[in-house]
């Protein structure tokens, strides 16, 4: 019988190393660093996740506005029979970016029989306080941790080697992040870690009128302006970079011909920033890239499913059509 401790043992890092995941500080630096040498400045949208983001963004998911997560817990909720039933019985379910765990719980509340689960976050700190309040609720469950950055090649634990029928579940439109290319390459990885019989379970937001859209990253209280700026705050911590975050501010727009949302910070004055023994300056209006929200019609998920190696085997939307939950399986 194995004892509590090696349960939650996936990966193993100093919880108190600064970095935020298995990358080391040279390859983040110089990651941050071609982003911001670009025309068009951009930096990764997994730098909004340190403590204080992954918090934010929690309070994101609560806002009036940002109809996505309560669209998608609904979908899952009404759902739930035929999304497990898709799921193969003796699957591992690995999660991409678990975050906080709600719509995990929906899941495996209604697979009593589930024998592994394996999350996988960026964050070391917000996986391992959710893998414990897991594994309390589910004491029979093998959880095993594992902080990676899944946009990355990475190692998943050798019980999910490829017969095991793996299933991955994917919610909250993450998939959003990705520029149509990359989402296809990513799909293409999820499909070789799920194997022939495995599956996906993804949630995706849909297109739809620009206004509602506009206001979920834009809401009254300030919150996703905050989860913005929380970016460059996080990389001064991580860097020792002296962004100063009363220079810029939050804007983020649909873009109608490109299908989704981009999220800048916009500096409010010409300045000068310090990043290791590099100065970038940014002019008054300048815009810095920190995140693209791709929407996708129905249509475009088909297409996304038969170009990366899946068969699309079902979408379940709201009423409104806002949201969706897709499974789709290889043969
Ligand atoms: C976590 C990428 C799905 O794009 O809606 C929320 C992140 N950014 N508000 C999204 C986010 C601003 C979110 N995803």
């Amino acid at each position: 019988m194995e004892n509590k401790r090696e349960r939650v043992e996936g990966n193993t890092k100093d919880p108190q190393e600064k970095l935020p995941f298995n990358d080391r500080k040279e390859s983040i630096y110089s990651e941050i660093l071609t982003g911001l040498k670009l025309e068009q400045k951009e930096l990764p949208p997994k730098y909004f996740y340190d403590e204080k983001g992954s918090a934010l963004f929690d309070q994101i998911c609560g806002l009036e506005e940002y109809y996505p997560t309560r669209t998608e817990t609904e979908i899952l909720t009404e759902n739930i029979d035929e999304i497990v039933d898709s799921i193969h019985s003796n699957s591992v379910i690995i999660e991409y970016g678990s975050g906080s765990s709600i719509k995990t719980k929906i899941l495996l509340d209604n697979l009593p029989d589930l024998g592994t689960y394996i999350p996988v976050d960026i964050s070391y700190s917000h996986l391992h306080k959710s893998a414990k309040a897991l594994q309390s609720r589910y004491p029979n469950l093998k959880i095993i941790p594992v902080t990676a950055d899944y946009t990355k090649n990475f190692d998943l634990p050798s019980i999910a080697s490829k017969t095991k029928k793996n299933t991955v579940f994917f919610p909250g439109s993450t998939i959003g992040n990705f520029y149509p290319k990359q989402a296809i390459a990513f799909l293409k990885k999820v499909a070789n870690q799920v194997g022939s019989g495995g599956g996906l379970i993804i949630g995706i937001d849909l297109k739809k009128d620009p206004q509602i859209l506009n206001l979920a990253y834009n809401d009254s209280q300030g919150i996703t302006e905050k989860f913005n700026l929380n970016m460059l705050s996080n990389i001064n911590s991580i860097l020792g970079s002296n962004f100063n975050l009363d220079n810029f501010r939050h804007f983020a727009e649909y873009n109608l011909q490109f299908g989704r949302i981009e999220m800048h910070l916009v500096s409010k004055v010409d300045q000068m920033v310090s990043i290791g023994e590099e100065e970038i300056t940014f002019e008054n209006g300048e815009n810095l890239l920190t995140e693209v929200s791709y929407k996708y019609s129905l249509e475009e998920i088909q297409e996304i499913a038969d170009q990366s190696g899946f068969t699309l085997r079902k979408s379940w939307v709201d009423e409104k059509k806002y949201f969706s939950v897709n499974c789709l399986t290889i043969d």
